[in-house]
């Protein structure tokens, strides 16, 4: 189980387990990691689940897929990293990431 890394934008930092196939988001509600809401529970319509992906893991993360960009378009304070947590699923590949949380969502 890969290790993900969540900073909160307070600092405080979790290194939890995310199982591959898990979602970034989910690892975060299962690891009661408050930094992401996740109002619509996965569904890509409520942005409540952004964050900033460590550009070192940007190629791991992949690119977001239409649906989800227009959805960030919503968002404030977006960073050319930025992704929807809830569309971005664990794979070995991300062991170590790095992922930052918006102050919108502290
Ligand atoms: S949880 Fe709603 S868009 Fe990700």
């Amino acid at each position: 189980m890969p290790v993900i890394n969540y900073i909160e934008a307070d600092g405080t930092e979790y290194s939890v387990n995310v199982a591959e196939g898990v979602s970034l988001m989910q690892g975060a509600l299962d690891n009661m990691i408050d930094g992401i809401i996740a109002e619509c529970g996965g569904c890509c319509v409520c942005c409540t689940c952004h964050c900033m992906i460590d550009p070192a893991w940007s190629d791991a993360a992949g690119s977001a897929a239409a649906d989800e960009a227009e959805m960030l378009e919503m968002v404030d304070n977006t960073e050319e990293t930025s992704r929807l947590a809830c569309q971005v699923k664990v794979t070995s590949a991300m062991e170590g990431m790095v992922v930052r949380l918006p102050e919108s969502q502290y």
